[in-house]
């Protein structure tokens, strides 16, 4: 249980005596969790998935695209009465220039930690260690002239922030998101993040004319859309490239970025080998990097 900074814990009348009464004084918050950081906004989108800010350590340096693990202090052990981290890997869903820090999760029911995660509130504190890496990095990629992000579900995370970064446009001449979810509803944290970049003015600039720059492709699975089906099979058949009006995968041109669970990862490195991509990695960058998006 984490007490929030500044929260007075109310204690029972027997708690206090005399010789030490409780004043403001004695009730100042304590760090009690290592590496804390305290929770600026959460959202709830659906009872599966949620979004929450925190405060962002000065000294935390990442690349848009990496990963954090965070997490809160686990349930004391019956036996010792020690209380250990209970942390996961996190993809970082703000740019590197922001001043605080986002991140998009899944709810899951018996998860050990976003059983607990999805309850949090402003003001209390996780556990953050300030140690960024991951693959999903401009650097382990080649120049090329077209971005692709292939997302499912929460795997959209670390796309919110390559997407929200300068960088991405100087880039490339093209950035296409494709993120499948199961319903339409899974899809409100990357439409409106989209729709949020091109109504602001100084995202405009980097969005083009039409603001067509940055493209949007969002697919439903088991709910009635207006494009339906996993986007692997939309790249068999053609349609994705059809829908959009551009060439099928080539090369010297195509780059890609991949995050969702390990089958979809595997089918679209699959897809993308096919046509002549190679995975990159930081340490020799190529054509298309992937990760998997993390759930816990
Ligand atoms: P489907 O409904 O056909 O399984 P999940 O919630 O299970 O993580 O899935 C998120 C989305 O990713 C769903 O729309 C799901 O489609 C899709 N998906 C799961 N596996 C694959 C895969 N191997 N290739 C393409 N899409 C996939």
């Amino acid at each position: 249980m984490i007490d929030s900074a500044g929260g007075a814990t109310p204690r029972a009348k027997d708690d206090m005596t005399d010789q030490s009464p409780v004043t403001q004084a004695a009730v100042k918050p304590v760090p009690t969790l290592p590496d804390a950081q305290t929770v600026t906004e959460v959202q709830h989108y659906t009872d599966r998935l949620f979004r929450f800010r925190t405060t962002r350590p000065q000294s935390l340096r990442f690349r848009s695209g990496e990963f954090v693990m965070i997490g809160l202090m686990g349930d004391p052990d019956p036996a010792t009465g020690k209380q250990k981290p209970l942390l996961r890997a996190y993809s970082i869903a703000s740019p590197s220039w922001d001043d605080e820090l986002e991140f998009y999760s899944i709810k899951v029911p018996d998860g050990p930690l976003t059983s607990r995660l999805q309850h949090i509130q402003p003001g209390e504190q996780i556990i953050l260690r300030p140690k960024p890496v991951g693959t999903l990095v401009h650097d382990a990629l080649l120049p090329g002239k077209r971005l692709w992000l292939f997302a499912t579900g929460t795997g959209f995370a670390p796309f919110a922030s390559i997407i929200r970064d300068p960088e991405t446009y100087e880039r490339f001449d093209e950035i296409i998101v494709t993120h499948t979810c199961r319903e339409v509803a899974e899809l409100t944290y990357s439409r409106e993040m989209i729709e949020g970049l091109r109504q602001d003015e100084l995202m405009q600039e980097l969005l083009g004319a039409g603001l067509d720059k940055l493209r949007y492709y969002p697919t439903t699975t088991r709910e009635e859309s207006a494009r339906m089906g996993r986007i692997t099979t939309l790249i068999e058949t053609g349609e994705v490239f059809r829908d959009l009006g551009v060439a099928p995968f080539d090369p010297a041109v195509d780059r890609g970025m991949v995050c969702g669970s390990l089958p979809f990862n595997l089918d679209i490195k699959a897809l993308l080998e096919g046509a002549g991509l190679r995975e990159g990695a930081n340490s020799e960058p190529a054509e298309f990097v992937v990760e998997k998006a993390f759930v816990g």
